[in-house]
């Protein structure tokens, strides 16, 4: 039996939490033959901490082989002690009257604190994904709070993008969705982020020739990732959550496990390629292999790209420049 995986969740009771915790313990995400402990985490507010222990109730009558143990607490240093996978999906959602700003201070407030617990108690190896909004900018917000950590384990959530644009293309090209590869999402896990099939493939055929039609790339594909998050919260009145909780699983798996040679979008802090600025984090082609990704340098960069992209930096740039104060 291999050693337990210790996987730290923020905001477990939340809806994203519920349609991951389990998958997480069945062994969906790490592996059928590795034992996973769950350190899960919740605002301390009677409310939050009871809705905790009744997701508790329910791991434990999973009776799930792979479920080596199940921690709840309101305070990250239990949560993190440890962790070797952090997820950070609890959030302060936007509220009546608040402002983008509002919401990137009081998230602020959270990743900072999240950071410097992390950095205290994890395990020096953690593998931190964020999932809460704005995702890229709090995972920013939380590798500069932990400054003993090495950045690169901090990354943000674009898998729920990438798979969206997958399932857009498959049905517009006509082809089954696993068999595309190279396909990336650059940029902020917002409407401004840039989908971009030009060197994609599907059974060794390019995308672009099967998709021949510019048009359809422009004002419908891009737009209709970009803003696909603001149309499930309109039909279901509740942000996405199987597949946000699906797309993290996805982003965790293929870290821990290598995405066997295909291009899987992550939000990584830069290393200055791509005229990105380093640390923003921003989405990037990687190819994960044994625990680690590598950034595919050599996607060449056309003019409407390099626009795209820009526009998508622009804003995650003024986003850090609203939290700059905060960070020292
Ligand atoms: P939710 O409101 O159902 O659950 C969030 C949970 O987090 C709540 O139970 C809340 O009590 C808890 N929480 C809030 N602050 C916390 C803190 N400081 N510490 C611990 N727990 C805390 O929301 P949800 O639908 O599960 O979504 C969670 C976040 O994920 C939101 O920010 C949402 O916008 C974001 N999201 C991101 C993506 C993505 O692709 N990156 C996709 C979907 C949703
Ligand atoms: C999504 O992409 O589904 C979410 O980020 C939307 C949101 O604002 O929670």
């Amino acid at each position: 039996m291999k050693t337990p995986v210790r996987v730290a969740v923020t905001g477990a009771a939340g809806q994203i939490g519920y349609s991951l915790l389990f998958r997480i313990a069945s062994g969906e995400m790490l592996g059928k033959d590795q034992p996973v402990i769950l350190q899960l985490l919740e605002l301390p507010m009677e409310k939050a901490q009871a809705a905790l222990k009744g997701v508790i109730m329910e791991l434990e009558d999973c009776a799930f082989p792979l479920l080596a143990g199940v921690v709840g607490t309101d305070d990250p240093e239990v949560a993190f002690k440890d962790a070797d996978i952090a997820l950070l999906v609890g959030a302060r959602p936007r509220g009546p009257g608040m402002e983008r700003k509002d919401l990137l201070l009081e998230n602020a407030k959270i990743f900072t604190a999240q950071g410097a617990a992390l950095n205290k108690v994890a395990s020096r190896d953690v593998k931190v994904l964020v999932v809460g909004n704005p995702a890229n900018t709090n995972a920013y917000i939380a590798m500069k709070s932990a400054p003993d950590l090495p950045a690169k384990n901090f990354t943000a959530m674009l898998r729920l993008d990438h798979n969206r644009a997958l399932s857009q293309l498959a049905e517009k090209a006509g082809v089954p969705v696993g068999d595309i590869e190279g396909l990336v999402v650059w940029g902020n896990h917002s409407p401004t982020m840039y989908p971009d099939y030009r060197f994609a493939t599907a059974g060794g055929r390019k995308l672009k020739e099967l998709v021949n039609d510019e048009t359809w790339n422009r004002e419908t594909f891009i737009p209709k990732v970009g803003k696909r998050g603001a149309a499930i919260i309109e039909a279901r009145g509740l942000s996405s959550a199987a597949s946000a909780a699906n797309a993290a699983i996805d982003h965790i798996r293929d870290w821990v496990l290598g995405s066997n040679g295909k291009w899987v979008t992550m939000g990584v802090p830069s290393d200055g390629s791509y005229g990105i600025p380093e640390g923003v984090i921003y989405g990037v082609p990687v190819i994960t292999q044994d625990g680690e990704y590598t950034v595919v340098k050599d996607v060449e960069i056309d003019e409407y790209s390099r626009q795209m992209m820009d526009r998508t930096l622009a804003e995650l740039e003024e986003e850090r420049s609203g939290v700059a104060h905060l960070l020292g």
